[in-house]
């Protein structure tokens, strides 16, 4: 396991996948480092590739309000996506960037020490929580491993193209708070 500037500067150098061609910055993550709440989301967009912060474009704004809702913000957790370089026009990073990049988020988890983890969306619930994670039928639930509680809700993308899942999400942001209560963590 690396330090936390050892690990940013090798990460911020990365070139261990196609994606290091494309990129203008590559999007570390953000909050603070003994955050007890983690969200996990895909990768990179547009905006977030040029200014090298996540979530910071249309989807990001609505992460904003959604984490508002529960007393949650950048300022009291970390945010951080599977694959920290942007694939082009937005496609799905690959099986093999998100294996070359999948240390670096071990790393962080291993840094952090959250207690609880959230993933944004269903490429991150598959590669954090369970490879055959489907989320509109799992959303919401809670596994414990190694003493971090994980869930996942929609992707904020995904709330923007289909208003029709907002009730649901609401709900899952509920329990996130209901979790953070029942454990006890540091918001
Ligand atoms: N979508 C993601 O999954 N991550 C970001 O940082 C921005 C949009």
């Amino acid at each position: 396991m690396r330090n936390w500037s050892d690990l940013e500067h090798i990460c911020i150098n990365c070139s261990k996948c196609g994606l290091c061609q494309t990129r203008h910055n590559v999007v570390f993550g953000v909050g603070p480092k003994d955050a007890d709440v983690m969200f996990i989301g895909e990768g990179p967009g547009e905006q977030e590739d040029l200014q090298g912060i996540p979530f910071v474009g249309p989807a990001g704004k609505l992460l904003d309000d959604m984490l508002s809702i529960v007393d949650l913000s950048r300022e009291n957790c970390y945010i951080a996506n599977i694959v920290k370089c942007r694939p082009p026009k937005n496609r799905d990073p690959l099986e093999t960037e998100q294996d070359a990049c999948i240390g670096y988020l071990r790393n962080q988890v291993a840094l952090i020490q959250p207690k609880i983890i959230v993933c944004l969306g269903r490429i991150a619930a598959q590669r954090v929580i369970d490879p055959e994670f489907r989320i509109t039928r799992q959303h919401g639930s809670w596994v414990e491993r190694n003493g971090v509680w994980m869930s996942a809700t929609f992707h904020p993308s995904a709330l923007l193209r289909d208003v029709s899942k907002r009730p649901e999400a609401f709900s899952d942001l509920l329990s996130i708070r209901e979790k953070i209560r029942e454990i006890g963590a540091r918001i």
